[in-house]
């Protein structure tokens, strides 16, 4: 008997509205659009603004774009992982919010917490599910509500996140497609350097949490974007090294889209040219565990079937890796 391996048989997004441009930032602090774009590559990022919308709002959309183009009925759904780090509530999970949305009642969903890392721990994840062999269709969501995790009073991180969800359809295939290869790292020396001080079991909310700015990400740029381009490029070596790929075999490589200085550095490394390379930084800024299925959502319409793609991120944690997959359809849905 074949083995069977999971596919990806379709993608959908979906961006909020309304665009935070530089010009815009630069008013709310003291910083310009030439900083942002030669030091971070963004020149604008969606936010989702209305009241009362969390991310569950974006991968609802995102997912019922998907469930469309890959023509699947609700009944069909087995699981659905939800990748954030900026749920709606603290209980319950997203997952189970967006199960009741897309009218699923044959499903199990959970949320999953990789930070910026996340939807390639969920990719992996899922795919190991249909591997099982129980699992026929398994919805991979990465979806981000960074704006309400951002204090618009620091230039240091401000400019640099966006909200947004893509998500992914998984499906098991006996032909030589899929997610062929996946490296996954953890390491929890990033703490210091990369975090949210407050609103955790370590730091409960208080009126001096609240004051101080401390429920907003924190990081050490030089220290985060050091180890991003180190451990991102060599992973992708040791994928590449470990499923005989040299980098003409490589059709397309996603980056976590997190800095373009960061994405020049570990391409130049893999000596990968930039046609090669999927990125819509620009437009989105950094939303977490979005980026990657947001490349694919956006780059779709250029992907052949058989195409050899590596994914890649690295975020808060530290937590990194890279996935190599097999592209399995032509163009659009
Ligand atoms: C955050 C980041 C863009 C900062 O760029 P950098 O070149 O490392 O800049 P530094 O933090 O060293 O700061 C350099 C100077 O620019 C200033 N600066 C920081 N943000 C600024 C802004 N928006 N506008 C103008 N100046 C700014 C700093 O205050 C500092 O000034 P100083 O030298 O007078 O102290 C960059 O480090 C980065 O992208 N790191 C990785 C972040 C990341 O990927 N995080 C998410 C993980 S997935």
């Amino acid at each position: 008997m074949k083995n069977i391996n999971a596919v990806i048989t379709g993608v959908g997004g979906y961006i909020p509205d309304y665009i935070l441009t530089n010009d815009e930032i630069s008013k709310m602090v003291d910083t310009t659009d030439e900083w942002i774009m030669g030091r971070i590559g963004i020149k604008e990022r969606h936010i989702l603004r209305e009241d009362g919308l969390g991310t569950s709002y974006m991968a609802r959309k995102a997912a019922k774009q998907l469930m469309q183009r890959t023509k699947s009925n609700p009944d069909e759904i087995d699981l659905v992982i939800v990748a954030t780090t900026t749920p709606d509530y603290r209980l319950p999970s997203t997952s189970s919010i967006l199960c009741e949305k897309l009218g699923l009642k044959n499903a199990f969903a959970f949320d999953l917490q990789a930070v910026c890392s996340g939807f390639l721990y969920a990719l992996e994840t899922g795919a190991n599910f249909i591997r099982s062999g129980n699992y026929k269709k398994i919805i991979v969501v990465g979806a981000e509500k960074m704006s309400s995790i951002v204090d618009y009073t620091d230039r240091a991180t401000c400019p640099i996140f966006g909200d947004g969800a893509a998500a992914a359809m998984l499906e098991p295939t006996t032909e030589d497609f899929g997610i062929m290869d996946a490296m996954l790292r953890t390491d929890g020396k990033g703490l210091p350097f990369l975090h949210i001080k407050a609103g955790g079991t370590v730091c409960a909310p208080s009126y001096y949490t609240l004051d101080n700015h401390m429920h907003y990400i924190y990081q050490e740029g030089r220290t985060v974007f050091k180890y991003a381009v180190a451990n991102m490029s060599d992973t992708c070596k040791s994928v590449m090294e470990r499923n005989h790929l040299s980098k003409e075999d490589i059709d397309w490589i996603i980056p976590h889209q997190a800095n373009m200085r960061i994405i020049t550095a570990v391409t130049q490394r893999l000596e990968v040219p930039s046609e090669k390379v999927m990125v819509n930084i620009e437009r989105y800024g950094n939303t977490s565990a979005a980026t990657l299925p947001l490349c694919l959502w956006d780059f779709e319409d250029k992907l052949k079937k058989g195409d050899n793609l590596l994914l890649t991120a690295f975020g808060a944690g530290f937590a990194w890796g890279a996935v190599y997959l097999k592209w399995g359809y032509d163009g659009k849905r």
